[in-house]
């Protein structure tokens, strides 16, 4: 193992499927060959790109991995949350069918998160499963999609019902693949980063705060030093936690009870899931302050640092009763309670499914400004 190598690596994912590296570093789509000799990876590589990436950062995957005696496959995909789905599915195994993928292959993705549940899950079921690798290319995907082999694609019905855990056999980040990337879709990926800082490590929420203008500019090295951190707090809890059965992975939604419901609402159209994410956080946080398990001053932080990123903390026009509805019919809801993630200190969490509703009500019909 090189230095340089190490120096990236953010964590190591333990699973019952094997354990894998996750590599976040600038510059450093050049180290895949390396990285898949670590990961014992051979065969061909089935790259599957979201179109966004076409054709920088594509060519980039591909002749780094065609350099280094590869047999590299391209295929991109017009992405986005709508070809999620069966159709797309099925044409890249239609694809993988004409090129007689075989079982020692790996499928690759790159792109965000849409292209990592959709080529993961095919990486699942392609021949009873083969080798998969991420190369998350959004901030969201880099600190939270790609992590915890959660694979999917959606039905008309709803979103992410048909899916399967499949790890991948190596994650790595490359910052410079941020480049592209719209402002508002990074400023939506910080939501989750923050998050996880709110929920876990305070030391990590106090740095973002202090490095906050190095962070929105995206300057190299304290940026990756962060999203490692940030990266290394979903693994540990992944790692807990794999099949989502304990209590663990749950600390994750904060604020996502009233994001998701925020989502449905507008029908996906109006909010980034990171900015429906960080209204969901002030009223998870304003929860906490009334029952009495955070101060004024640790809500005050947090609505600073969301402001500071550039992402809203208000959503007016929504319906407060609607959104409560959404909140009872979230998946994450057991046995009827609604369970609430709220913290009970800076960098620190709990669950609570003994939420009033009537408070809950205060809250939103603030939030919407009614
Ligand atoms: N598996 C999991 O654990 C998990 C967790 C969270 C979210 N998700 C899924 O992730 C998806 C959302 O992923 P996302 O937020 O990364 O969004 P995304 O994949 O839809 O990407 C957002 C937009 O940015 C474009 N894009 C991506 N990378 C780019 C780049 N480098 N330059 C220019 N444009 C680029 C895409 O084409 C798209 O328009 C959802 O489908 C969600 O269900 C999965
Ligand atoms: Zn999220």
């Amino acid at each position: 193992m090189t230095a340089k190598a190490d120096a990236n690596l953010a964590a190591v994912v333990e699973t019952t499927q094997g354990s894998y590296r996750v590599v976040v570093g600038q510059g450093i789509v050049e180290s895949l060959p390396e990285e898949f000799e670590k990961a014992g990876i051979s065969g061909r590589a089935f790259l599957i790109a979201d179109e966004a990436l076409f054709p920088v950062a594509v060519r980039r995957v591909q002749e780094t991995l065609e350099a280094a005696g590869v047999v590299t496959h391209v295929m991109t995909l017009h992405a986005g949350e709508q070809a999620k789905n069966l159709e797309t599915l099925s044409y890249v195994y239609d694809w993988l069918a004409d090129l007689r993928g075989e079982r020692g292959d790996t499928l690759i993705s790159l792109g965000g998160g849409v292209m990592g549940d959709l080529v993961g899950f095919a990486a699942a079921t392609w021949l009873r499963g083969v080798a998969f690798v991420q190369i998350p290319t959004t901030l969201a995907a880099m600190v939270d999609a790609s992590l915890g082999g959660k694979t999917a694609i959606n039905l008309p019905t709803g979103k992410n019902l048909v899916g399967a855990f499949h790890q991948p056999r190596l994650v790595l980040s490359d910052l410079d693949l941020l480049a592209t990337l719209p402002e508002r879709e990074l400023r939506s990926g910080w939501a989750e980063a923050i998050k996880h800082g709110l929920i876990l490590d305070n030391q990590l929420l106090e740095d973002i705060e202090a490095n906050s203008d190095s962070l929105i500019s995206l300057e190299g090295e304290k940026t990756a030093e962060i999203i490692r951190r940030s990266v290394a707090i979903k693994a540990d809890v992944v790692s807990a936690d794999e099949f989502e059965r304990g209590e663990t992975r749950i600390l994750l939604n904060y604020g996502h009870t009233i994001g998701h419901a925020i989502e449905a609402s507008t029908s996906y159209g109006t909010f980034l899931h990171g900015e429906a994410v960080a209204i969901g956080m002030m009223a998870a946080g304003r929860i906490s302050v009334e029952l009495g398990l955070i101060s004024e001053e640790i809500l005050k932080r947090q609505h600073a640092t969301l402001t500071r990123f550039g992402l809203p903390t208000l959503a007016p026009g929504l319906d407060t009763t609607e959104l409560i509805e959404r909140t009872k019919s979230d998946k994450k809801s057991r046995g009827g309670a609604v369970q609430w993630v709220l913290l009970d200190g800076p960098g620190h969490a709990t669950i609570r499914r003994d939420v009033p509703e009537q408070l809950v009500r205060s809250i939103v019909d603030d939030l919407i400004g009614a």
